[in-house]
């Protein structure tokens, strides 16, 4: 049977930079919180007009297609991952489709947040494996400033997250020892309201009214998905436990690097780079503590981009190989935990 191996990589993030110190402008927080808390010291901010979650993709894209040798043309299948997609619907990836002016190839949607990326790239895998298409082209972009509650309500949440994106290109390959050796994908959605964004939505308050976490208006939720109340009372904006979910996820993410390892009758100290989703620097400190990792095998950028969902893990794949932290026959792992819950792993011979 057939591999797959990631034949290009690229990334974009906006060139402006918002600093901790810029955010006190808007909100009652401080640097010193948000690097304690986080490990972020500024993330980047996409022009609010002049960029949308698509064209940053695009411009990853382009990179991550050039990477690999081929042309946009070449592009037989796209998986987009996004949690602030440009429009309700059609999602991203036709209008990636449009603005890269590739063939009428078919373009998949993926709502998996923080797990995007590994979703994506493990469904690329799939149709590599089975022959059906030869240059899939994965992409993971955010435009979260864009719905983000600037105010000191929002602040546990939007401090946290920054814009940007990354691709890869995923191609066929005869080795075994050069390629995607396995995917592991999880989900629960017990705690699915902790970290979420409920409206615009269909629910009606339908699961909302079982939980204590929004005082949510059930006459008017019945007769529209978006109301007055909802603006004034911020329910447009992500809502996240975030000291919850930061229990989950050190728990998860650890487990799901194990379970490809072994997987693959691998330890931990073969791994020459974990690429963690950066969803925090604590979270991703205790994963490497847990496994026993040293800061050589692990990569971290959340300092200056923040946390950008289902682009991180492409952002900083990227940024490790221009780095030269990624070479030819290195065991890679990406892993991922966020919203939903979802959690998932990648483990790659380079
Ligand atoms: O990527 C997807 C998955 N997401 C995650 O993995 C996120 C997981 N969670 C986290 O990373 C952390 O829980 C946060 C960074 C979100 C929050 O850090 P924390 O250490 O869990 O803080 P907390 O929410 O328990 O809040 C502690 C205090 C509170 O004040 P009181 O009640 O102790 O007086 C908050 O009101 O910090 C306050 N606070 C802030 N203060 C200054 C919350 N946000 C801020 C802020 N600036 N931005």
């Amino acid at each position: 049977m057939k591999k797959s191996k990631i034949a290009g990589v690229g990334m974009y993030v906006p060139k402006n930079v918002f600093t901790n110190n810029d955010l006190t402008k808007y909100m009652d927080t401080n640097d010193e919180w948000i690097q304690e808390r986080t490990g972020i010291k500024e993330r980047r901010y996409a022009d609010r007009i002049g960029e949308t979650t698509t064209t940053m993709g695009v411009e990853a894209a382009k990179i991550a297609i050039e990477r690999a040798g081929i042309t946009a043309q070449d592009i037989d299948f796209i998986i987009f991952a996004t949690l602030c997609p440009d429009y309700y619907f059609p999602g991203c990836g036709v209008l990636l489709q449009r603005a890269m002016q590739m063939k009428e190839i078919g373009a998949l949607d993926i709502r998996n947040q923080c797990s995007g990326f590994v979703y994506a790239l493990s469904v690329a895998d799939q149709f590599i494996k089975t022959g059906m298409y030869k240059n899939i082209l994965v992409v993971g972009s955010e435009k979260h400033s864009f719905g983000l509650d600037f105010s000191t309500r929002g602040r546990n949440v939007s401090v946290i997250f920054g814009d940007g994106a990354g691709a890869v290109v995923l191609q066929p390959t005869e080795d075994s020892n050069r390629c995607i050796l396995s995917t592991h994908l999880h989900s629960n959605g017990t705690n699915a309201e902790i970290l979420a964004m409920y409206n615009p939505g269909t629910h009606a308050n339908h699961w909302l009214k079982e939980q204590t976490l929004a005082d949510f208006d059930e006459a008017e939720l019945g007769e529209t998905f978006m109301s007055h109340s909802m603006i004034e009372k911020a329910q447009l904006f992500p809502f996240m436990d975030g000291p919850t979910v930061f229990k989950v996820a050190i728990d998860k993410f650890p487990a799901v690097i194990i379970e490809a390892l072994e997987a693959n009758n691998l330890q931990a100290s073969a791994i020459s780079l974990l690429v963690p989703h950066q969803a925090n620097l604590r979270i991703s400190q205790f994963v490497q503590k847990k496994l026993n990792l040293t800061d050589n095998q692990v990569k971290n950028n959340i300092q200056k981009y923040g946390n950008t969902t289902a682009a991180s893990i492409p952002i900083a794949l990227c940024e490790a190989w221009e780095e030269g932290r990624v070479k030819e026959g290195d065991l890679i792992c990406l892993a991922s935990f966020g919203s939903g819950f979802t959690w998932a792993s990648a483990l790659l011979r380079w």
